[in-house]
């Protein structure tokens, strides 16, 4: 079937930014031959992780349904804030529940970022800093990244960026990646006859 490729947003508030990257680059995902499963952090929300909640109750429900929801997947996009040139709190806390379950969730997939900030440099940096945990983790995280600069005046009503250059160059971004995503599940098969 088509590719299967979860898609969210790292941060919480309803008016944010990324959540609204996210919803482009689903869309994005959808119009060029692949399911996207599109969710926001919300949905995942979970406590700070604590080694003494994670001995006697285990790990959290939020956890539990990030989990669920790699597992459908064959690839994950997360578009990331930018909080003090770092990734923020709450997304790298759901990373660390997630890394706690076996078989580890992040492992065998890969994934794409993408940001958005209200700054010049679009939240690139957070970026970099994802990557650490993610590889560490055995996530093949794409080379090339997008970050969305001045994102409180780049949507228009549709959705859509209305620089048209920024829109052409996130969608070169996602159908790369589909592509990479399609060809290394072929690899993968090949790998296992
Ligand atoms: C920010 N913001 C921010 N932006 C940025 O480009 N670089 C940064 O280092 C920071 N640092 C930072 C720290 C904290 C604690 C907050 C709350 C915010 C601004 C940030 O990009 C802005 O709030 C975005 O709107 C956050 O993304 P969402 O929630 O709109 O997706």
């Amino acid at each position: 079937g088509p590719l299967r490729v979860l898609v969210f947003g790292g941060a919480l508030r309803a008016g944010s930014v990324n959540a609204r990257l996210a919803s482009l680059v689903a869309r994005l995902v959808s119009d060029h031959g692949a399911t996207a499963d599109l969710a926001t952090m919300r949905e995942f929300a979970m406590p700070p992780y604590d080694g003494d909640a994670e001995a006697a109750e285990g790990v959290p429900q939020g956890a539990l349904a990030l989990r669920d929801r790699l597992e459908l997947a064959d690839a994950f996009v997360i578009s990331s804030p930018e909080y003090n040139a770092s990734v923020p709190g709450v997304l790298k806390n759901a990373i660390d529940w997630v890394s706690r379950i076996r078989p580890q969730p992040f492992g065998t997939k890969n994934a794409l970022l993408v940001s958005a900030s209200p700054s010049m440099i679009g939240g690139n940096r957070a970026l970099w800093s994802l990557r650490v945990p993610l590889e560490h983790l055995g996530t093949r995280v794409y080379p090339d990244m997008f970050s969305l600069p001045r994102a409180y005046e780049a949507f228009a009503e549709d959705g859509q960026l209305t620089d048209s250059g920024l829109q052409q160059r996130l969608t070169q971004t996602v159908v790369a990646f589909l592509r990479f995503v399609e060809a290394d599940a072929r690899y993968v098969c090949l790998r296992r006859r």
